[in-house]
């Protein structure tokens, strides 16, 4: 698919652009160089200066299409050397601290995938940023046009497989608070074909579908 970029300057968030696109033609992205009110997952906000990587990006809806973006962007920042890993389900960590995230709205068979890398400060005590975590210069556009090919999957690629190699998630303590609002605490024992979390709370197993999940333990 051949994407059409269209960069704008200070917007409320390029989520509620990219929602304006009309005709909606998949693969517009929208690039925003400030958002005044750029929004995370749960209503979380997402701090939007100068300098970072503000996209979103019109998908065809489909199943793993949040873990299939996590993956690309996760890649994208491998390959400047940064140790992005995933928390479940699409949050990007380096050691911990997040560089990026992706946030996934819908209007009908279309998919608005937004995503956020603080590339050149960190808006957060508790976040990092690409410049922080590596020698490589990147400009943001190359570092989008990255994520962007990333996103288009090699034929054949088993994605769930990708996936848990890169999750941080799998094997730690975790307290989830599902889609529904249920709080769950136990052992992250994987993921399953359909990209949900399995989580182990003494006899019983939960299969999260979606939710917020905070790394109750430091890993390794
Ligand atoms: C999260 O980690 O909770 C998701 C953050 C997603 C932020 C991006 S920035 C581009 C797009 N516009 C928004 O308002 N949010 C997403």
């Amino acid at each position: 698919m051949s994407n059409r970029i269209v960069h704008v300057g200070r917007v409320s968030s390029t989520q509620d652009v990219a929602r304006e696109v009309n005709p909606p033609k998949l693969g517009t992205v929208i690039v925003a160089e400030v958002q005044e009110n750029g929004r995370g997952r749960y209503g979380h906000v997402w701090l939007s200066p100068r300098g970072g990587l503000y996209a979103s990006i019109l998908l065809r809806r489909e199943q793993l299409l949040s873990l299939r973006v996590g993956v690309a962007v996760a890649r994208a920042l491998q390959e400047l050397e940064i140790d992005a890993r995933l928390k479940w389900p699409n949050d990007v960590l380096v050691h911990e601290k997040k560089i990026a995230g992706i946030l996934i709205e819908t209007s009908g068979e279309i998919a608005i995938v937004g995503i956020g890398v603080n590339v050149d400060s960190v808006p957060l005590p508790e976040a990092t940023c690409v410049e922080r975590e590596t020698e490589w210069s990147i400009t943001r556009d190359e570092l989008l046009y990255s994520i962007l090919r990333k996103i288009e999957t090699p034929c054949g690629e088993d994605i769930i497989k990708t996936y848990r190699e890169l999750c941080c998630t799998i094997g730690r303590k975790v307290r989830i608070i599902t889609a529904a609002g249920k709080e769950v605490m136990g052992n992250a024992l994987g993921i399953d074909r359909d990209g949900h979390l399995l989580v182990l709370n003494g006899k019983n197993k939960h299969m999260i579908v979606g939710g917020d999940c905070v790394h109750l333990d430091a890993g390794d």
